[in-house]
């Protein structure tokens, strides 16, 4: 097997706040597969760094009286120690305000501008005449011109739902400085994403991406893809475009090619890596993007295309991952559920997080779950009832009883021959990110471990006369099955792994460890390992985490994602009756439809209800034109909580069958069923 060179990445984080148990799904997700890749002998360096640009992280060091230089470099080193906290292990982590990633955002940008792909034309936008500085949508408020609302944002209504232009607005003022915008125009420039349409058709069917991404992708790249806007006027928080003064490229153009930057700040010390092996087009080495849900569009569509543009290798992989909830629901201030690293760590040990997140990890983008009574049970009954107890029932009797030292023969062989053959198939699911079933095939293991202990009884035959040769076989072979378990638990708990090192008396295990025994060697002294999750000390965290971020900034401050239809539930494997009688099935006829501007995917439905009519957006624009829906019945889910939709509320769910996209069907009923009609 030859090594494989592969690089790594975690979405860079912004510079504006501080980490949180969203974040850290993310992370940690990414250090257990590097972790993993290391241990099993492949060549894997895992770069991140600060995202340091933009319009909301100048304008948080601004609250703070500071420059955003000095606002970066404080939240840096809290986050330094964060991630080291939690064993998150980087080879470096730097920043996109770097010299290295000034340099290679000029050098890709005059690349594509060089082979056309840069377009400019003047846009109209709304300007703070006081602050002196252009207005993103968001940083606009005014009433809402359809209900009367106070206080809402510039593109729409957080009351009723309405979708609008800033302009429209009524006593609209920059929510900066609250003076009354004016409209201003300003030269933009422009990525020509449409140049690589045929490009990302291919890379995003081979292999790159998961297919449920890729198959909403679809939908944009066949409505047809907009320029993107990479450039934002002075004043702004980021690099210079080269050539033209007062203009700084967009945060999130500089931003992933801080990957490369801080590979390349890496490669300046280190002596074996090299850059150009990394990024050279037609590179055999690997690179892998960790990332969230959210930034799907910016991984999948901008960053491939700008590469390919500018004639560098494409990303081998990007994984994206779901949304992390907390007891079921979004992180939440005033439930003390929006948790920070911090905090975290403060009350509780952070390989609990890392083993109960790897135990809900999949390679699906469905949410994830922290609840945190499961938390404490998983935890207990897993690391503690399980995994520890193996080592703590048998080293005793080592230490008492033979000096320390181990038997120098194997009689649990079957058992062990299992525990080794386990690794083929543990090791391929670390490397397809399907932790939550590795995590169950180990515990299967450790299952077998203690049924085989409670079998053999090592407790009865200490008692007998004349057996201490079978006491020590048994206790030898635990302790050896113990070993195997914790070489499999190693990418997701490397420290309680090194204080099993210590214990066992043993260099450092890697994989191939797996398959080997511990036979006639001594042993130092059991201490334990891992101790228990209290439950006071959970509650004391979420105590705590009602009280600290009152005053902290969460909004996601750059993203220009349509990212509603990615946030589906997790598919459950089987539901209770009961659970199925609460969804209110109802016939609905669809009074009205119409297309959704900005939205590729999106029909606005008026749903008639027999009465009763709803506003529901349904992602079917790929498969019906808006006339063909109008006056025909179909199937709706009438008690979905109304959802916060980028275009407006949506009050139900239309139910539709279909792999997607041109294939898509509505369900229609039979005749006779009236709106309003119960579907059972
Ligand atoms: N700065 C951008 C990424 C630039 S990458 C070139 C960004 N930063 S972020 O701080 O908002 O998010 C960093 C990562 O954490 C993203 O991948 C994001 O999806 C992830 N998460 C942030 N909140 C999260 C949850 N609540 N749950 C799971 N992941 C979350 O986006
Ligand atoms: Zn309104």
């Amino acid at each position: 097997m030859s090594q494989r060179k592969i690089l790594v990445t975690s979405a860079l984080p912004y510079a504006n706040g501080p980490l949180h148990m969203g974040h850290l799904v993310e992370y940690i997700q990414t250090d257990i597969w590097v972790r993993f890749q290391k241990l099993f002998g492949n060549k894997c360096t895992y770069v991140c760094a600060d995202d340091a640009h933009g319009t909301a992280i100048s304008l948080h060091a601004e609250k703070q009286g500071i420059s955003p230089e000095e606002s970066v470099a404080l939240i840096n080193k809290e986050r330094v120690r964060d991630f080291g906290d939690f064993h998150v292990e980087f080879d470096n982590y730097h920043s996109t305000h770097s010299d290295e990633n000034r340099k290679l955002s000029q050098a890709i940008y005059l690349a594509l501008k060089e082979k056309g792909h840069i377009a400019s034309r003047t846009i109209v936008q709304a300007y703070d005449p006081e602050k002196q500085m252009f207005l993103a949508d968001r940083y606009i408020k005014g009433t809402c011109p359809k209900c009367g609302a106070d206080d809402q944002y510039g593109d729409n209504c957080e009351k009723c739902g309405a979708t609008y232009s800033p302009a429209d607005l009524k006593n609209a003022r920059s929510a900066i400085s609250g003076a009354t915008p004016v409209e201003k125009d300003s030269e933009h420039f422009f990525f020509k994403l449409s140049d690589f349409d045929n490009f990302l058709k291919e890379w995003t069917r081979s292999g790159t991406i998961q297919d449920e991404i890729a198959n909403k992708l679809a939908e944009w790249l066949d409505a047809g893809l907009q320029d993107w806007d990479i450039s934002r006027d002075a004043p702004y928080f980021g690099f210079e475009i080269p050539g033209e003064p007062g203009k700084y490229f967009y945060v999130w153009l500089d931003a992933p090619i801080g990957y490369m930057a801080s590979f390349e700040n890496l490669c300046q010390r280190r002596d074996d890596l090299d850059f150009d092996e990394y990024w050279k087009k037609g590179s055999d080495c690997e690179v892998h993007h960790f990332i969230g849900k959210d930034i799907v569009n910016f991984h999948c569509l901008f960053w491939p295309a700008m590469l390919s543009g500018a004639n560098y290798r494409t990303p081998t992989k990007v994984s994206v991952h779901g949304y992390l909830t907390v007891n079921g629901e979004k992180m939440s201030k005033s439930r003390g559920t929006f948790i920070t690293a911090r905090t975290y760590l403060d009350h509780l040990h952070p390989e609990y997080l890392r083993y109960y997140y790897a135990a809900k990890l999949s390679s699906r983008i469905d949410d994830l779950d922290l609840n945190t009574e499961d938390f404490i049970q998983r935890v207990n009954s897993d690391l503690v009832g399980k995994v520890v107890n193996i080592a703590s029932r048998c080293a005793g009797f080592i230490k008492k009883r033979f000096n320390g030292q181990l038997s120098s023969h194997n009689i649990a062989e079957d058992l062990t021959t299992a525990f080794q053959k386990a690794g083929e198939k543990i090791a391929d699911l670390y490397e397809e990110r399907e932790f939550s079933k590795a995590m169950r095939e180990i515990m299967a293991l450790a299952d077998q471990a203690n049924a085989w202990i409670d079998e053999v009884k090592p407790w009865v035959v200490a008692k007998e006369e004349g057996k201490d040769q079978e006491l020590h076989d048994i206790c030898s072979a635990g302790i050896n099955l113990f070993r195997l378990l914790m070489v499999y638990l190693k990418p997701v708990l490397p420290a309680m792994a090194e204080k099993a090192e210590a214990f066992l008396n043993i260099a450092p295990l890697n994989w191939q460890d797996s398959q080997t025994l511990l036979l006639d060697h001594e042993i130092n002294k059991f201490k334990p390992l891992m101790t228990r999750v209290e439950v006071d000390k959970v509650n004391a965290m979420i105590e705590a985490s009602k009280e600290v971020l009152a005053q902290m900034s969460t909004a996601k401050p750059e993203n220009q994602t349509e990212n509603s239809w990615l946030a589906q539930e997790p598919v459950a494997d089987e539901i209770e009756f009961g659970d199925f009688a609460k969804v209110d099935l109802r016939i609905a006829r669809i009074a009205n439809a119409e297309l959704v501007e900005g939205a590729a995917k999106l029909l606005r439905l008026t749903l008639d209800l027999g009465g009763e009519t709803r506003n529901v957006f349904a992602g079917i624009k790929s498969a019906y034109s808006p006339e063909a829906l109008i006056g025909k019945h179909t199937v709706m889910v009438a008690n979905l909580k109304p959802r916060k939709m980028k275009f407006g509320m949506s009050e139900g769910m239309v139910l539709a069958a279909g792999p997607g996209g041109k294939d898509l069907w509505i369900l229609e009923p039979h005749e006779g069923a009236e709106p309003g009609m119960r579907v059972m």
